[in-house]
């Protein structure tokens, strides 16, 4: 997608080859500055400290951090510590887990003396792989909002929830993608936009990735969204997720699961958009099989943002001593979910229907 008219991707290889280059996520909204990954120990500290952030990306850089591992030691010790260091940097997406494997299962075969450039290409080919599944992604929802302005005859109103869009992916996004697709095919829409405390990803990313390709967007407190439904100013609901079971069951942002139950008493349709290596065909029930990643109290007591002066600053919004709860996701059961949005098509979120898929 494109910052002020130039084409970008959020993780890209350095001009020699050598490393690679990131969007620093964590200064966004208010600063766009680039950062370069020279070690497997920089991949695995962006994505554990959310430098980089999103189901997708996280797998691809994770693909990488490998390959800078190998450019360093090819050894089979050395791949076994770089699997296992990057494997534990965030719990809940299983790209992560995914992009980890797919470099392993390739490179454990190889001579040491083959590892280093095969991992380069494979990590390369995996992040291409991710823009063209959005790009499909985006070719079959753009379908269901096309339908909805066909019946509607009038501006599309779409809720997302945190961010699943470029920047959560190589390119295009998984929920964002049908309404970037949408939005260059002339479709009239806007966009609702969950702040999604206590990180705000909705506010600081989403917000500001519709802002650069012009998408008419709306930010709006987390708790807002059962309202607008129940008034009728809600046609849809898209959000990503970062693992889903073979049953269907959707694990997303904290908050995702209050959405769908509004959704459903509202008779809104709640679609999740997903590339299917987002889909743990080892797990059933999601609430129950699920780890939950917990992240760091201060994301919930402390907030940043520009202060007047131009500055980014951090404040406390919270009593001192007040302890903090923060769950950084929850799982959305199969019954919500209107649609499972994949670069395969829509399917139903339910086991037989997601056989597929596999
Ligand atoms: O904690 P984050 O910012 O990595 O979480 C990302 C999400 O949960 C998004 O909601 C997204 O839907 C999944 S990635 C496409």
């Amino acid at each position: 997608m494109k910052i002020n008219n130039t084409p970008f991707r959020t993780i890209w290889p350095t001009a020699d080859n050598t490393a690679v280059e990131i969007i620093d996520q964590t200064r966004l909204p208010h600063e766009f500055v680039t950062l370069r990954l020279n070690t497997m120990r920089d991949a695995e500290r962006a994505i554990r400290d959310m430098l980089v952030r999103g189901a997708p990306l996280i797998g691809v850089t994770a693909a990488y951090g490998v390959a800078l591992a190998m450019r360093d030691h090819a050894s089979d010790a050395a791949l076994a510590d770089a699997c296992s260091v990057l494997l534990a940097a965030r719990p809940t997406a299983v790209n992560l887990r995914w992009g980890v494997e797919k470099m392993r299962a390739l490179l454990a075969p190889l001579p040491e003396s083959e590892r280093a450039a095969a991992a380069w290409k494979e990590a390369a080919r995996i992040a291409d792989e991710d823009v063209a599944i959005n790009a499909a992604i985006g070719k079959h929802g753009s379908e269901i909002i096309r339908a909805i302005h066909h019946r509607k005859n009038d501006t599309v109103n779409i809720l997302t929830h945190c961010n699943a869009g470029w920047l959560a992916t190589v390119d295009w996004g998984t929920a964002l993608a049908p309404i970037y697709t949408a939005f260059d095919a002339g479709i009239p829409l806007h966009v609702w936009v969950d702040e999604t405390r206590p990180r705000n990803q909705g506010a600081s990313l989403t917000a500001w990735e519709l802002g650069q390709h012009g998408v008419p967007h709306t930010v709006i407190v987390d708790n807002a969204g059962g309202h607008l439904m129940q008034h009728g100013m809600v046609d849809m609901a898209i959000v990503g997720c970062d693992r889903v079971t073979a049953c269907g069951d959707v694990c997303n942002k904290i908050g995702t699961y209050l959405k769908a139950l509004a959704a459903h008493d509202n008779g809104v349709p709640f679609y999740v958009a997903l590339p299917t290596p987002t889909i743990d065909w080892t797990l059933q029930d999601g609430v129950k099989e699920i780890p939950i990643e917990e992240r760091a109290a201060e994301e919930v007591t402390h907030i940043a943002g520009l202060c007047s002066d131009g500055q980014v600053r951090t404040v406390q919004v919270t009593p001192q001593g007040s302890r903090a709860a923060n769950y950084g996701f929850d799982v959305t059961p199969a019954r919500l979910v209107t649609g499972l949005i994949t670069e395969r098509g829509v399917v139903k979120a339910d086991a037989k229907a997601m056989l597929v898929l596999r």
